[in-house]
């Protein structure tokens, strides 16, 4: 496999092709390095497979690169970069969001036009759900997004699907719940729950905690990206849990147990555009990718707090 990957330097994306080249494929990664958090914490988590033979990383833009260059003899196409955060997708920042997940996933399509891909595979979101399905949530729900970023992670989902219905592009749609593990973006809880607990700082939770979500370790995510590279079936989404769907509070208990360490919460108001509830039905993801997540609550949750403890993040 020659693959691209888009958001090389982000979390999953880093993560993703560590593991492909690992499995000895080549890999081009891309990444602009957006300022929705430090540029250092991408610098770090790219260093690792920029480490390895067989990568190449090109810093630009997807709007910008030179896609007939960048995709010659690539075979396989997985699209993770995004503008990632649902409570900053409100306000005068959704042009971000228009530009980095929708536009960019057009751009992206049509660059793969007529060209020998053998899937491109695009990185949805749990998101585009909201929160009139029925739980556990499956992938003929009719999706209605509760958040301005669901909805550009929805609307590049149907443009992933327009262009394989139209155009013949092999296009396969994941969409990923709650992804956490090593190299977590710093925005996202288990990585500001896990920072203050090392820190002796108070937690801040939204809400009351009863908010429940489907958790997936980083590296069951991206086995099944890369299960979804082999035999995705084109025209198909899938969505990608964990498995493991427990409330804030049961996570802050867990973390209590994982660590040793007595927290301190502080709550504060629900988040507009947070969904009550989120927790995937696997059936397809298990039939088509033979996907089944392996890595409990526990033991994910501290891989994270073992990577904090011994690197340097950059904290909000
Ligand atoms: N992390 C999760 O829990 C989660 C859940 C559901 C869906 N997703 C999706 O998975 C993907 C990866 O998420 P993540 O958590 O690794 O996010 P991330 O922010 O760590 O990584 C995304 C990367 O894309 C890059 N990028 C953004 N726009 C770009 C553009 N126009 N051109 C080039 N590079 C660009 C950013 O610089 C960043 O490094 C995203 O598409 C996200 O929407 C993530």
């Amino acid at each position: 496999m020659r693959a691209l990957v888009t958001g090389a330097a982000g979390f999953v994306g880093s993560h993703l092709s560590d593991r492909l080249l690992e499995q000895g494929h080549e890999v081009v990664g891309i990444d602009c390095f957006t300022d929705y958090y430090p540029r250092a914490v991408k610098e770090t988590n790219v260093s690792s497979p920029r480490s390895r033979a067989r990568f190449t990383f090109v810093e630009s833009r997807i709007q910008d690169a030179s896609w007939p260059v960048l995709l010659d003899g690539v075979t396989h196409v997985f699209h993770l970069a995004a503008q990632a955060g649902v409570r900053s997708s409100w306000g005068s920042d959704f042009s971000i969001y228009t530009g980095c997940n929708i536009e960019a996933t057009q751009v992206l399509l049509e660059a793969c036009l007529e060209r020998p891909i053998e899937r491109f595979v695009y990185a949805s979101s749990s998101s585009v759900y909201g929160d009139d399905v029925a739980i556990p949530m499956r992938e003929d729900a009719r999706p209605q997004p509760l958040s301005p970023y669901g909805v550009t992670k929805l609307a590049a989902e149907h443009l992933c699907m327009l262009y394989h219905a139209n155009c013949g592009v092999p296009a396969v749609a994941l969409r990923y719940f709650t992804v956490y593990g090593p190299r977590q973006r710093p925005d996202m809880a288990f990585h500001r729950f896990l920072s203050a607990l090392l820190a002796d700082r108070p937690i801040s939770l939204y809400g009351d905690g009863e908010q429940t979500r489907d958790f997936t370790f980083v590296e069951d995510a991206v086995a099944a990206t890369v299960a979804a590279g082999a035999r995705g079936v084109p025209g198909s989404v899938y969505n990608v849990g964990g498995g493991s769907r427990v409330s804030m509070n049961q996570v802050i208990d867990v973390m209590a147990r994982c660590t040793g360490r007595t927290p301190d919460v502080r709550r504060s108001a629900p988040q507009r555009g947070d969904m009550r509830d989120t927790f995937a039905d696997t059936a397809r993801a298990r039939v088509d990718l033979e996907f089944v997540p392996r890595v409990t609550l526990e033991n994910g949750i501290h891989a994270e707090y073992q990577w904090l403890a011994t690197s340097l993040p950059v904290t909000p």
